[in-house]
């Protein structure tokens, strides 16, 4: 179990690799000019790994009270914007390490003209653990996390057992949390991790979720259905 204050899940591996950051001058551009309204800072971990940590209040970011959906992981915002524009009535969070991809969610951000959107540039596992509230999210996007597909790298896949124990505590009762990937083997890892995991029942008796055809195509999923991948969609309910 993830108590609240416990900090890091698992130290030292991280599912992405900090890439040094190419930006282009659109997302430079938005980065100055929208990161004020809807980039929210993450505040650093305290020296002391000890220290109690204020839980981020979702209430004063987003101004209001709503169902809470997050995003790990939007890349550039495709399928992330279209499917807040989409959802007024709650309020969406998204974490993504790549600092030029935040850049392009900005634009299509003012371009959609939506205000329930909110990104942080960090790592969701971090910040789940420590700011984000018990029992706070209704709704969990994990599409097309970095596959890992070597062997050696599986220890740095995102969903796995310690994520899943995480996601529960996080996650409010009845809350569904929603993966697609492309990759065979790691969609295994996520149905043998959450199908086994005793607080998340999977919503498909027979196994994988049909495609969600609310979730807009990516450059992702496409690549993977050019390369002759199957895609795999899974949706999970929190007991
Ligand atoms: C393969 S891309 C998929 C992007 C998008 N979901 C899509 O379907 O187009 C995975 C994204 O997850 C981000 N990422 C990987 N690990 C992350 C983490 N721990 N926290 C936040 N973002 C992460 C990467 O920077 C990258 O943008």
């Amino acid at each position: 179990m993830v108590g609240h204050r416990t900090g890091q899940v698992r130290r030292g591996i991280v599912s992405f690799v900090r890439r040094g950051g190419r930006i282009t001058i659109a997302q430079q551009r938005n980065l100055d000019r929208y990161s004020d309204q809807w980039v929210i800072e993450a505040p650093a971990p305290a020296a002391d790994p000890a220290a109690p940590v204020e839980p981020l209040d979702l209430t004063a970011i987003f101004g209001r009270e709503a169902p809470l959906i997050v995003e790990i992981g939007p890349g550039m915002g495709e399928s992330l914007v279209p499917m807040a524009a989409a959802r007024p009535e709650a309020s969406v969070l998204a974490f993504e390490v790549y600092q030029p991809s935040i850049g392009s969610i900005l634009g299509k951000i003012a371009d959609a003209g939506i205000d329930n959107l909110r990104v942080m540039e960090a790592d969701a596992a971090d910040v789940l653990a420590r700011l984000l509230p018990a029992d706070s999210i209704d709704r969990l996007w994990t599409f097309f996390p970095d596959p890992w597909p070597k062997k050696k790298h599986h220890k740095r896949r995102l969903v796995d057992s310690s994520f899943a124990d995480l996601v529960a505590a996080r996650m409010k009762r009845h809350g569904i949390w929603r993966l697609a990937t492309d990759w065979e083997d790691y969609a295994g890892q996520m149905r043998e991790v959450l199908d086994d995991h005793p607080r998340f029942v999977n919503e498909f008796r027979e196994g994988w979720a049909p495609r969600w055809e609310q979730r807009p195509m990516t450059r992702f999923e496409q690549r993977g259905i050019t390369a002759g991948r199957h895609i795999f969609d899974l949706s999970y309910r929190r007991r």
